[in-house]
């Protein structure tokens, strides 16, 4: 069985969703470890609670991004880790050619729209209203050593309806990660 790491900076909300989707049989993978960039990221302690190993690597601790990455899949290699899944994970991964095809991420926005430097949370939303977008969504892709740009594995639309805030949005793109996240990866497990 495929043994998952989980990274999250955030709530750790679509971790916690794949952590109950793997456990459930409708996605064949193990989670086995969950790092966090920061102790105040408050997934790490909600997925410790659900029995999941945690580590805190935090890029302050490193020079380099590749430095960095280094001690991420340091820990990873340690428990065995074959995929990682980013989850709400902010800082910037290296990818050596051992982790090539490897670590999927979600983004919440249609890509290649709305994505890249900057283009995280409300800002993403902040931008798809502003532009008077009449759909977003979400986009799972694999992640390579550019911005949002890795291959698309799977996306799921959401329109923007009239009057919508950013905040508003949001609620609607974050309940369309909740089915797709846990989807696409079945599919990329499938497939593999
Ligand atoms: C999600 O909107 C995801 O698309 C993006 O960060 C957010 C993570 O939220 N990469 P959570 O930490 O899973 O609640």
């Amino acid at each position: 069985m495929t043994r998952l790491a989980f990274f999250v900076s955030g709530t750790g909300g679509n971790a916690l969703n794949l952590l109950k989707a793997c456990r459930e049989g409708r996605v064949p993978a193990e989670p086995v470890l969950a790092i966090a960039s920061s102790p105040k990221a408050a997934g790490l302690g909600r997925l410790q609670a659900e029995g999941l190993e945690g580590r805190v690597v935090e890029r302050k601790a490193f020079e380099s991004d590749g430095a960095f990455s280094e001690a991420c899949y340091a820990a990873c290699d340690a428990a065995g880790v074959d995929l990682i899944c980013l989850a709400g994970w902010l800082k910037k991964l290296s990818i050596p050619p051992r982790w090539e095809g490897r670590i999927l991420n979600i983004h919440p926005s249609l890509l290649p729209r709305f994505g890249g430097p900057g283009m995280y949370g409300m800002h993403v939303h902040r931008a798809v209203v502003a532009a008077g977008e009449q759909e977003s969504g979400a986009t799972v892709h694999l992640v390579d050593e550019v911005y949002d740009h890795g291959r698309i594995l799977a996306q799921a639309r959401v329109p923007v309806l009239p009057g919508d805030t950013p905040e508003a949005l949001q609620a609607r793109v974050y309940a369309a990660e909740m089915d797709l996240y846990p989807r696409a990866l079945a599919d990329f497990l499938k497939g593999r």
